[in-house]
């Protein structure tokens, strides 16, 4: 079997050094549990940052991908199959945006909103071109994605970025309001930013977003590709706040791993599309659609959004312990199976404490440790994960 060292060796050789990855080599996963070249097991508190929405190695995902697998996997989109439509019937009926339009990413997914918002004000003539986004967004790295992200870290180096951008502080109504005009195209913002560390939108800046498009006419792009189908406990955050989108980018948990994003589209913005205005090779072909079919039959007729409900307010109780535990830990952010515990401290050197101790959790935002566990994850595992936190919450604290 190969070792860690040679996996690294030859990495650092031959593959672009982007990442900075934790000196750990994953071979094989069940349910929460991943395990590693030396058979060391980790309760993962991440899911490759909220991805496998069903765990690792699930049986019925299993099934689906191998079975479609061996019958048809991709055709393009010159041709019909008859799984798209059927998923996006589905993503309709959970999300009330009647179309879909399907790629293979989140950043794809905030791509196309931004083309279909630019196209909508295109074919009524009027060249709004202007985007109100948030700061500590974080929404991709395609160029239209980064445009709309405040990260001066990520940005910079790719600079010019679309213009036409604005970025609004986060939770001020007033600054949301005086900052959308009758120029404005699309506000976009993420229902709970995951990326800047777990900070949902609080229900008056929701309602001054639904006031500001009421008033200017300017179309809402909420991003849920991290908050979104299941993993706050609610199909999307948006409905929790009451917010109106018009155009909603999803990703991640949609494929539980594999690769599948989509735009779901309301009728007006639907309206304003003429063929040939946006593609994808692979999107929406027929592995993705399988995996994604897959996984909102577990998620609605499975009961799997019920039991996050149920698991996440356990969740929430037992992080809410810990922060009484810890001194370090300033605040407890979140919904349903999507929280960040806000330290007083940089979090960096919680995540190594945290591997060390068995369980797996990032840090976001400098100072946030993120946890998004698999939607599947019962109140037993969860009880385990988080009593493995503690431990290397105090491990951290103890060399403060
Ligand atoms: C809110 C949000 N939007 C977009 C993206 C980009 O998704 P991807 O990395 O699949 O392109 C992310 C990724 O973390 C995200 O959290």
């Amino acid at each position: 079997m190969v070792t860690l060292d040679e996996v690294q060796t030859r990495e650092a050789r031959h593959v672009l050094q982007t990442y900075r990855r934790a000196p750990v080599t994953f071979v094989r996963g069940q349910g929460v549990r991943l395990y590693d070249l030396d058979g060391r097991e980790y309760l993962d508190l991440l899911s490759g940052i909220g991805v496998a929405s069903l765990g690792h190695a699930h049986p019925a995902l299993a099934r689906a991908i191998a079975d479609q697998a061996g019958t048809l996997l991709h055709t393009s989109n010159l041709f019909y199959h008859p799984l798209q439509g059927q998923l996006a019937e589905r993503l309709a009926n959970l999300s009330g945006l009647p179309r879909a339009f399907f790629c293979n990413s989140g950043t794809e997914a905030v791509e196309a909103c931004l083309k279909f918002a630019r196209r909508y004000w295109f074919t009524k003539g009027e060249r709004r071109i202007e985007i109100i986004a948030l700061e500590e967004s974080f929404h991709g790295r395609t160029f239209g994605s980064l445009s709309v992200t405040s990260d001066e870290h990520y940005r910079t180096p790719f600079e010019p970025l679309l213009s036409g951008v604005r970025f609004v502080p986060v939770n001020e109504p007033a600054a949301l309001i005086a900052a959308v005009s009758s120029s404005t195209a699309a506000i976009i913002a993420e229902p709970i930013q995951g990326e800047g560390g777990i900070r949902p939108l609080t229900p008056a800046f929701a309602s001054s977003i639904n006031e500001a498009c009421a008033k200017t006419g300017a179309l809402l792009i909420a991003d849920e590709v991290q908050s979104g189908l299941g993993r706050t406990g609610y199909p999307f955050y948006f409905a929790a706040l009451g917010l109106k989108p018009h155009l909603v980018a999803v990703g991640k948990a949609l494929g539980s791993g594999v690769p599948v994003g989509a735009a779901l589209i309301s009728d007006e913005v639907a309206q304003a599309i003429s063929f040939g205005d946006h593609g994808s090779t692979y999107g929406g072909n027929l592995l993705a659609c399988r995996a994604a079919l897959c996984f909102l039959d577990l998620l609605v007729g499975g009961g799997l959004l019920a039991h996050v409900g149920r698991v996440g307010r356990s969740f929430e109780q037992r992080l809410r312990q810990l922060a009484s535990k810890h001194p370090m830990v300033k605040q407890v952010r979140g919904a349903g199976l999507m929280w960040g515990l806000e330290l007083t401290r940089d979090a960096a050197p919680v995540v190594p404490a945290a591997l060390a101790e068995g369980v797996i959790v990032n840090r976001t935002a400098e100072n946030v440790v993120r946890l998004l566990p698999p939607l599947v994850i019962t109140q037993d595992e969860a009880d385990e994960a988080l009593g493995r936190l503690d431990a290397a919450l105090h491990v951290v604290g103890a060399g403060a």
